[in-house]
């Protein structure tokens, strides 16, 4: 469904983009990872023509973006990072004229803007300013103007920064109510947003792809592991035994009376379980439960991404 061959962005000198290449298929749920000035603003706006790439193809639906821009354009629908609202319209009034800019045939207009209305719950203030509106509001009219068309393609640049928890939830609801069908391309640096929206990760950093994986594989991949003992005994001889084996970093110790359990990261080929429980004994305590962890996309972003590995 979209190609990127080899693009290249340039401003000025910057290079902001650098040889990026991937697919992505029909009905796939990706999501761009990376820190702020990473790129993923600069390639969405490639992918909707709103720039030109310097160097590079994109094609969407088999369509070149620079040759067919209309055609590809009206096969996108696009959430930009600062949504284009007109504040001084209703809801509905913003919506139909949406509808038209995407060239929406004239007796579809109103069934269309009817649909987007129900689809992301905004009946209720359909006649209101969206000048009144609360932020959590203005995304999901935001997001409204980017499924007019029924777009199959869907390109949405951090729908949910600056929600409060509920508006987030709300958005990630609204994402998963209208991603059927359609292709979704979702930028984020909220980590458990992406683990519960797509399937696959691109992770860009300075401009280039650094990793291209489906999460779970990722997940896999993580070279480090989590495990949570749970020890009865003298705290200061338990915590002894955590702090004098070496390749363990304690990360947390909660106790409730003579119970305590210890969150710890180790490296995931570490095999001297054997000599840690021989210490916990001669600790004169008892080994009452071994949990492992399962790593979360957050730890495994940080230790990609920052190259924090256990030291
Ligand atoms: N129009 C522009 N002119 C000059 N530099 C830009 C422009 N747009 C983005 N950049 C630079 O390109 C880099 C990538 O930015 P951006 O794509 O917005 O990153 P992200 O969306 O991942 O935060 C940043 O260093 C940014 O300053
Ligand atoms: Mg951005």
């Amino acid at each position: 469904m979209i190609i990127v061959q080899k693009v290249n962005k340039f401003f000025g000198d910057f290079r902001a983009l650098n040889d990026i290449s991937f697919e992505i298929c029909k009905g796939e749920i990706v999501g761009f990872l990376g820190q702020n000035g990473a790129g993923k603003t600069t390639l969405m706006r490639i992918l909707t023509s709103y720039y030109l790439a310097t160097s590079g193809k994109v094609e969407i639906d088999g369509n070149d973006i620079v040759r067919h821009s209309l055609l590809c354009r009206k096969k996108i629908g696009y959430l930009p990072e600062n949504p284009p609202l007109y504040m001084n319209l209703t809801v509905r009034d913003y919506l139909k004229y949406s509808a038209s800019l995407k060239d929406v045939e004239i007796k579809k207009q109103k069934m269309q803007v009817d649909r987007v209305l129900d689809d992301c719950n905004l009946k209720d203030v359909q006649n209101k300013h969206i000048s009144i509106l609360s932020k959590g509001y203005k995304q999901r009219v935001g997001i409204a103007q980017s499924i007019i068309n029924d777009p199959q393609v869907l390109i949405l640049d951090e729908p949910t920064i600056g929600l409060d928890p509920l508006q987030i939830l709300q958005v990630r609801q609204l994402i998963k109510r209208i991603e059927d069908k359609r292709t979704v391309i979702i930028s984020t640096h909220i980590l458990s947003e992406i683990e519960q929206i797509a399937k696959r990760v691109l992770v860009i950093k300075n401009g280039e792809i650094l990793i291209d994986r489906p999460i779970s594989v990722l997940l896999d991949e993580e070279n480090i592991s989590r495990f949570v003992f749970v020890v009865k005994g003298d705290r200061n001889e338990i915590e002894k035994v955590f702090i004098n084996s070496k390749e363990i970093i304690s990360e947390s110790f909660d106790s409730c009376g003579d119970v305590h359990s210890v969150k710890v990261k180790v490296l995931q080929n570490w095999t001297n379980h054997n000599e840690l429980i021989h210490k916990i004994i001669r600790a004169k305590a008892e080994l009452v439960e071994v949990k492992k962890l399962k790593p979360t996309l957050e730890e495994v972003f940080i230790s990609k991404v920052s190259n924090q590995y256990i030291k």
